[in-house]
């Protein structure tokens, strides 16, 4: 069987578990270590001997996901857009890339997963042992919230969703490699009872008809950023991969009041101003950190500003400021062009003007 040379990626979906930032973001646009998270997905695929990416949108948000990626050129990649019209599950996905994929083997790679250590090993071994469906399962503490794989041998013997009583400890991860049976199996399912094409149950179809589903088990790291929280996580493994050494590579420029250490990035055009921050940071293009603190694992975006502030382990989009707080931030993950003051002294009332679905706590 040759290796497979298409890639099937999904930037659609709803992405409501990501209220209220993807009310105006794209999930897969959302910055990991200042980069759009989907960007993560297109390099692992290149650095796998892929050359053609189908990536699937949405009518919402595929103008924006088209602008971001272009022809994928930056990543040796021809891109091929396949339009979903509504989000009727991962299976239906597959049916709707269907002349794209041509009936050869592909790889499918949900673009909300994030992976360090590469994907070239899965589909090789999909290749070495013949498999019609290879699955890239992770070891996980809480298999009950996932899909879950039993296994026989160097088989899948059974999948199931969610189970309250695990028979593995291993998730079913947002990585596949499919043969042409795939495509029989998503046309024999029917919607699940919240109405989807389930990709999970394409995978017991193969499973029922004796087809051969394989798996590898993931050996770097990998997140599937589906909640704020997994997205903080997925900042902080991909700061620590950011810089080969141990000391802060200064584009922009940092006064001798400052103090930068570990694995700091100050991009070009930003300045760093009495303050502090410890790595692994990155400072993004032309921002401004005056007489503050930036902690560990926090990623803060091009021109953004913090004035007499304290922010760690969070994430900040592009334009934000966050000025004169009198609290420290952290575990924070603030959109595009959101402020953050403090207006005089300490005030007994406070003002907001807040999107949907904000959470503010004032501890
Ligand atoms: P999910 O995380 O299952 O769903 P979602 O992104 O819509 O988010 P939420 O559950 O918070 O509403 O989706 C996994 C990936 O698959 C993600 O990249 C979006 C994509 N997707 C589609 O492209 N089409 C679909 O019909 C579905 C269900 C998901």
């Amino acid at each position: 069987m040759p290796m497979p040379h298409r890639a099937l990626i999904t930037a659609g979906g709803r992405g409501t578990r990501l209220r209220p930032l993807t009310h105006t973001n794209n999930k897969h646009l959302i910055p990991i270590a200042n980069k759009p998270m989907i960007h993560f997905a297109l390099e692992a695929v290149a650095a796998a001997g892929i050359r053609e990416a189908g990536i699937v949108i949405n009518p919402d948000t595929g103008e924006e996901i088209r602008r971001a990626l272009g022809d994928g050129a930056a990543w040796g990649l021809q891109l091929t857009y396949v339009m979903q019209e509504a989000p009727l599950g991962l299976a239906h996905v597959v049916r709707c890339a269907e002349s794209f994929l041509k009936q050869e083997p592909f790889v499918f790679y949900l673009g909300d997963n994030v992976v360090v250590g590469g994907i070239r090993q899965f589909l090789e071994r999909f290749q070495a042992r013949g498999d019609q469906c290879h699955l890239v399962l992770a070891r996980v503490k809480d298999p009950q919230r996932f899909g879950v794989a039993e296994i026989a041998g160097d088989r899948v013997a059974s999948v199931v969703e969610k189970p309250k009583m695990p028979k593995s400890q291993f998730a079913v991860t947002g990585i596949y490699v499919y043969d042409s049976p795939i495509f029989e199996a998503v046309h024999a399912i029917v919607p699940s009872a919240r109405g989807e094409l389930e990709i999970s149950d394409a995978h017991q179809y193969l499973l029922d008809r004796g087809y051969r589903v394989g798996f590898s088990e993931i050996t770097g790291w990998w997140k599937d950023t589906g909640k704020p929280e997994d997205l903080l996580e997925a900042n902080r493994v991909a700061l620590e991969q950011l810089l080969d050494g141990t000391g802060p590579v200064v584009q922009g420029s940092v006064d001798e009041e400052s103090d930068v250490a570990g694995k700091v990035l100050v991009e070009a055009g930003a300045r760093i101003l009495a303050s502090q921050v410890r790595g692994p940071a990155i400072i993004g293009a032309d921002a401004v950190i005056e007489r503050s603190y930036v902690g560990p694992f926090t990623a803060i975006g091009a021109r953004c500003h913090l004035r007499d502030s304290e922010l760690e382990y969070s994430i900040l989009f592009e334009d934000t400021a966050i000025l004169e707080a009198d609290v420290r931030i952290e575990r924070s993950l603030l959109g595009r062009e959101v402020i953050i003051r403090r207006c005089s002294g300490r005030p007994k009332t406070q003002k907001f003007i807040l999107g949907d679905q904000s959470i503010v706590e004032l501890c």
